[in-house]
């Protein structure tokens, strides 16, 4: 039997690292693209060669074209086809509007939403080569409600939201496009105790989420919806629809 392969951005850490361990348990080999985590993506990969499962691990800037390009390059020299795209990488910040500047909100955008628009169009001929294939973005909650001094992150997944439905119509039907939409799951390492009690005030389900609350739904979209394309799964202990 063929093997199924991943792509995971920012497969180094966090969120991206629950998700590639979700998706190698469920039987992928794993593209885990890391920025500056390499450790992490090492050690996932010495986690999972005794279960024979594969794990190149692909370091690119995702901030510029260029880096963009090097991913999807490489990429290519690991595999002709490609089972599965989970685009994690992203960068979130606190900035008032008055304060975001070009270069802050070019890069937002760079990374959050245009890295995922160009690295899909590059390894489109990959995710056809699959007999099927899937696209999976990491958003946010915020994407439809916004958070105060969040702007530019918020129009950055808003895109990403719409990239989702874009992609799911026109890409259809051999590659379907949904997204997971966190809430609060992992705070940033940032946050403080009065941010974090105020941030779980909110929340019905009366907890910070986890990378495996996530991780599960990304698997479910990738390995068990062949009928589902164009949706939005919030993983949010119910905040969004308490707000
Ligand atoms: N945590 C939450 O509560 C939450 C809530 C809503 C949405 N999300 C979304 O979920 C995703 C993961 O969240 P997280 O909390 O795990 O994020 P995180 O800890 O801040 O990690 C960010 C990830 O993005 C990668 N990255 C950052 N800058 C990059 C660059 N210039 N080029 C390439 N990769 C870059 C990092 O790679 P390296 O570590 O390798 O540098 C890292 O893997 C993000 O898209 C985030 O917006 C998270």
């Amino acid at each position: 039997m063929r093997a199924k392969w991943a792509l995971v951005t920012g497969a180094g850490k966090r969120l991206g690292l629950e998700a590639a361990r979700a998706l190698a348990r469920r039987g992928y080999d794993i593209l885990a693209h890391v920025n500056g985590s390499t450790e992490g993506a090492s050690a996932l990969r010495d986690e999972l060669a005794p279960a024979g499962r594969r794990v190149h691990v692909i370091q690119a800037d995702l901030s510029t074209a260029a880096g963009q390009e090097a991913l999807v390059v490489q990429t290519k020299t690991c595999t002709s086809t490609l089972d599965a795209i989970v685009h994690n990488a992203g960068i979130f910040e606190r900035v008032p509007f008055a304060e975001i500047d070009r270069a802050r909100y070019d890069r937002m955008q760079a990374i959050n939403c245009e890295a995922p628009f160009f690295i899909t169009q590059g390894l489109l001929g990959e995710l056809r080569a699959a007999e099927t294939s899937c696209v999976v973005h990491v958003t946010d909650i915020a994407a439809e409600r916004p958070l105060s001094a969040y702007a530019h992150y918020s129009v950055s997944k808003a895109s990403l939201l719409m990239l989702t439905r874009a992609l799911a119509v026109e890409l259809a039907p051999a590659v379907r496009v949904n997204a997971v939409a966190p809430g609060t799951v992992m705070f940033p390492e940032d946050f403080d105790e009065a941010t974090r009690t105020r941030f779980l005030a909110r929340i019905p389900l009366g907890r910070e989420g986890s990378a495996s609350d996530v991780a599960a739904a990304v698997a479910y979209l990738v390995c068990d919806a062949p009928f589902v394309t164009g949706q939005v799964i919030a993983v949010d202990g119910g905040r969004s629809v308490a707000l």
